[in-house]
């Protein structure tokens, strides 16, 4: 789903304001529940990510990486620490974001093209230009959209008319459209077969070529995050935090025999 970073946090007004990276965590922990049911989810953690760089979070199930891209995106609030986005404290400034998960997550009952319309409806200033009757224009946008992720003809088609791997591109235009700031992606090729998922490893780096937004992507696997990021951040868990912080050497384009050459 498609979104606008929440204001959540009160906002801290001696915090000092300016920073270098685009996404900064400052000595960041996070616990779930209070009491004896408390779960420290994120152990204090500090994490720079420059605009319009690609990141990985890589580690096992709990150590963490959802909780990172919710602090990011504001949905929840750290336990103390400080995350910013473009200098300012998270939710002091609404932030373009885009997200996709492991379930594509398509409203059944609207086409491809209403599919990926819909954040173009919610997200400001998107919304006021679409209700000002420039419907056509976002329409095109969404079709070449599409085409560069393999759909092209298929926007009036139901999302029970595709296959798991063209909803999933389908997720990946409806988190671009709206040319979010930053992009957030939790697993979002963990359900697919080997082939697709490789597939859209080529797709996802062709957008992040055309689009260049800021990425943080979640995932299990090694060779996902060597194709497409920048940088690997790994991760452990009890309590979750990053143990490995290291740059993707490889040039781009890269292919899929880049990683399989390696021993990752
Ligand atoms: N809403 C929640 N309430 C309680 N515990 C949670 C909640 N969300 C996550 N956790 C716990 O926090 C830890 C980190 O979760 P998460 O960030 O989702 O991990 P990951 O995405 O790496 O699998 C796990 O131990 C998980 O069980
Ligand atoms: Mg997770």
């Amino acid at each position: 789903m498609t979104l606008a970073a929440v204001p959540a946090t009160p906002i801290m007004s001696d915090v000092p304001a300016r920073r270098t990276a685009f996404v900064e965590l400052e000595k960041v922990t996070h616990a779930y529940g209070r009491g004896e049911r408390q779960v420290r989810a994120l152990d204090e953690t500090s994490l720079l990510i420059e605009k319009g760089d690609f990141v990985a979070l890589v580690g096992p199930s709990g150590c963490g990486k959802s909780t990172i891209l919710k602090l990011v995106t504001g949905l929840i609030n750290a336990s103390s620490g400080y995350v910013f986005i473009a200098g300012r404290q998270v939710g002091a400034e609404p932030v373009r974001v885009g997200m996709a998960f492991q379930n594509p997550t398509l409203l059944p009952w609207l086409t491809l093209r209403e599919n990926v319309m819909l954040p173009l409806k919610i997200v400001p200033p998107f919304r006021q230009e679409y209700y000002a009757k420039r419907k056509g224009e976002f329409r095109d946008r969404i079709e070449a959209l599409l085409a560069q992720v393999g759909l092209a003809g298929f926007s009036d088609k139901y999302p029970w008319q595709l296959s798991g791997g063209m909803m999933q591109r389908a997720s990946l235009c409806r988190a671009l459209i709206h040319e979010p700031q930053l992009l957030m992606l939790d697993e979002p090729f963990g359900a697919l077969d080997q082939f697709t998922r490789e597939e859209l490893w080529a797709i996802m780096q062709d957008l992040w070529i055309a689009h260049r937004p800021t990425v943080l992507l979640v995932t299990h696997d090694l060779k996902e995050a060597a194709y497409l990021a920048n940088r690997i951040c790994v991760m452990q868990a009890r309590p979750g935090r990053i143990i490995d912080d290291r740059v993707v050497p490889f040039a781009r384009p890269r292919t899929i025999e880049i990683v399989r050459r390696q021993a990752i």
